[in-house]
């Protein structure tokens, strides 16, 4: 089943086309990282209107580097939510009106789901059931995933998203947006030791997060240390992101042996992260657990994860309509 996956829930509009849930042909992904740098975040009403510009030059990329006609498309697979509600209609909009024309079935397809789904666009993909961490600019969860579309929530952030506080903290420090990859890149050249921050929750009574304490005491840090700071981001990105992966890659793994899972996956853009990936490895390796971690493009957001799931959903028969609407906020079953 050849199948035309779509994405424009936040900052990224992405088109896909990809066999069978396995093989992608093409995934492009334009990102509207430039037009929000300056801002220090994602401003919707900006997006909606960039959503506009890049979805068709993006799917008509997206055929011509897959070699496919879009007369060879057996279905589309596009994001229903959760997401910014504006941005999500351009996309699924665009959906329905490409399969309404092209006579083809389609389905709206979770997000989170995709996440998790992008393992499997992967050589080594996990075996069913694994435990999944899920750390993106808008979710921190764990999931004991039993199939595609089998979810059961296991511990998720109390307030902030692990994604939201990198990016929090990279715009106190100056950073700009986004602020993961920038703190990730900073890290390598500071001492985690030099400043040490809280760590949240760490302890095996609840798989729970929270991250917003966390983010107040980086935030506290450079109040007291207005003169001094800027000499020390280095070691404040270091000390940061060492609290954030110390309880994630404890929770994960614990998660992991709790639930008698060998298979341990992270998904998401924070899975793009080289300390966590680094210790979630480390961690899982003394446990005798095996890692999955897909490529740094398939982590953060991308089409090829949508049309992945939409084909499970599509094989059992799930089909969208055209009175479907988008969703801003969901959980996964
Ligand atoms: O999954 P994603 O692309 O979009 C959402 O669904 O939110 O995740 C984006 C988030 C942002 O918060 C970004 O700062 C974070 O992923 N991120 C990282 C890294 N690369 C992206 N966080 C930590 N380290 C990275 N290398
Ligand atoms: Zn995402």
């Amino acid at each position: 089943m050849i199948i035309l996956g779509i994405e424009t829930s936040c900052d990224e509009t992405a088109a896909a086309v990809v066999v069978d849930g396995i093989q992608i042909l093409s995934s492009v992904v334009s990102s509207q990282i430039d037009i929000h740098h300056p801002y220090g975040g994602v401003v919707p009403e900006l997006a909606s209107r960039k959503h506009m510009e890049a979805i068709v030059p993006v799917v008509i990329e997206a055929l011509a580097v897959s070699g496919m006609d879009s007369k060879q498309l057996d279905a589309i697979a596009v994001t229903q939510g959760p997401g910014l509600v504006g941005a999500l209609l351009v996309g699924f909009c665009f959906a329905k009106s490409f399969a309404f024309a092209l006579d083809i079935p389609w389905v709206g397809v979770n997000h989170l789901e995709g996440h998790i789904n992008s393992l499997f666009l992967e050589e080594n993909p996990p075996s069913f059931p694994f435990v999944a961490l899920l750390a993106s600019g808008g979710h921190t969860s764990i999931y004991h995933v039993t199939s595609h579309t089998g979810f059961e929530l296991v511990g998720q952030t109390r307030d902030d998203a692990a994604g939201e506080a990198f990016d929090k903290v990279a715009k106190m420090l100056g950073l700009g947006y986004p602020g993961g990859g920038v703190i990730d890149r900073l890290a390598t050249q500071g001492d985690s030791k030099n400043i040490v921050f809280p760590r949240p929750f760490l302890d095996k009574s609840t798989f729970d997060f929270s991250f917003s304490g966390l983010k107040t005491a980086v935030r506290r840090y450079i109040q007291k240390n207005m003169d001094t700071y800027q000499q020390q981001i280095p070691d404040i990105a270091a000390g940061f992101q060492e609290a954030v992966v110390d309880v994630l890659s404890f929770k994960v793994v614990h998660a992991a042996m709790m639930k008698g899972c060998e298979h341990i996956a992270l998904v998401g853009g924070v899975a793009a992260n080289n300390r966590l990936r680094e210790r979630v490895r480390q961690e899982a390796d003394l446990k005798g657990l095996t890692v999955h971690i897909p490529c740094i493009d398939l982590c953060g957001d991308n089409a090829a994860m949508i049309a992945a799931i939409g084909y499970h959903y599509l094989i059992a028969g799930t089909v969208s309509g055209l009175c479907d609407d988008v969703y801003s906020r969901a959980r996964l079953r």
